[in-house]
């Protein structure tokens, strides 16, 4: 242990799965023992003296937060998504801001195919029906019709890590791969997906299924609202595993119930947990999961474990695994990476 890494004093926000207190020992460690958010009063009193912070989505840091923390050089998220963290405000002080990419993109593609496959064969329907005893007849052939997966078009919004893990499983299903992307993919990268470019209106109006994995950003929220479910197929299904505030939650209760779209499935949510007077749980052509896109035991010890590392590293004066925001760098504080 060297004088100054023992000197730094850091702050997990709650306990978290993977190796966070064996890495992060080295430091004045402040490890919350403890598995309930921190309030946001409670937060802002911890980090007055901290130089680095492992967090989590329901931790808001945001301008107060960062001003409160006048030590700070990090700020880790135990997540891949960003957006609860004001990255701007972070970069402009001096502070890096790191997350957790890569390890989850198997699990989060994983639960974007169990929702798919659950809408489109309605399994919470029929699994509903056989616990409330309400399965009458053995058999029959127009018992409980779902959507078939083979042949039909799957629209991936946002062909990134996730994205393209979502398009290999669908591969595999028979489906066939549409796309739309900031920045197209290269002519290999697409015969190797079998994946055709679309611009967003033409994903939206050819899709059977429009499953979305980009980032929440100014741009992007409620990007699905009225306007644009209105160019999807009366036949089509929406899926999310990324972020609530992307939809317009009012305009797709108000399509599902129209029976403007088929079905949603969603594991994401504008506030979370999902309002208990929230009109999607009336609705029957919904599947509705609480934010687990990477709750997998392997997934979370190693998101943790990268965390760890992160944060770790950037005390220490190395390169993290993954930074958010390289620009933290020409504002002070941290020396370049050794
Ligand atoms: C993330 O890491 O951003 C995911 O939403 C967590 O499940």
């Amino acid at each position: 242990m060297t004088r100054s890494s023992s000197a730094k004093k850091v702050l997990v926000t709650r306990t978290f799965p993977g190796p966070i207190k064996e890495t992060l020992s080295q430091f004045d460690l402040n490890y919350r023992e403890n598995d309930e958010n921190l309030s946001y009063s409670e937060l802002k009193a911890l980090v007055k003296d901290k130089h680095g912070i492992l967090c989590s989505i329901p931790d808001r840091i945001d301008t107060g937060i960062l001003a409160a923390a006048k030590n700070l050089q990090v700020v880790s998220t135990y997540s891949v998504g960003y957006d609860h963290i004001n990255v701007e405000e972070a970069t402009k002080r001096g502070i890096a801001v790191t997350n957790t990419p890569d390890v989850l993109t198997d699990a989060t593609a994983d639960l974007t195919f169990a929702l798919l496959l659950g809408i489109a064969r309605r399994v919470a329907e029929g699994h509903n029906l056989v616990i409330q005893k309400r399965w009458k007849d053995a058999w029959s052939p127009k018992f409980m019709l779902g959507s078939d997966l083979a042949g039909k078009k799957l629209g991936i919004l946002g062909m990134g890590r996730i994205g393209k893990a979502v398009a290999k499983r669908a591969l595999g299903f028979g489906m066939k791969i549409l796309y739309h992307n900031r920045t197209r993919l290269s002519k290999k990268e697409e015969r190797s997906f079998s994946a055709n470019y679309r611009s967003f209106d033409q994903l939206l109006k050819e899709s059977d299924f429009v499953s979305i994995h980009i980032p929440l950003t100014e741009e992007t929220y409620h990007l699905i609202n009225a306007n644009t479910i209105a160019k999807m197929k009366k036949s089509s299904f929406l899926i999310s595993t990324a972020r609530g505030p992307i939809i317009d939650e009012g305009a797709l209760f108000e399509a599902l119930k129209k029976k403007r779209i088929a079905g949603a499935a969603l594991d994401v949510f504008e506030k979370e947990p999902l309002p208990a007077d929230s009109p999607l749980l009336s609705l029957n052509n919904i599947l509705l999961t609480p934010h687990i896109g990477s709750a997998a035991e392997g997934t979370r010890y190693k998101m943790g474990e990268v965390a760890a590392k992160n944060l770790a590293n950037i005390l220490l004066g190395k390169k993290p695994l993954h930074l958010v925001n390289r620009d933290y760098l020409k504002h002070g504080k941290s020396a370049k990476f050794s």
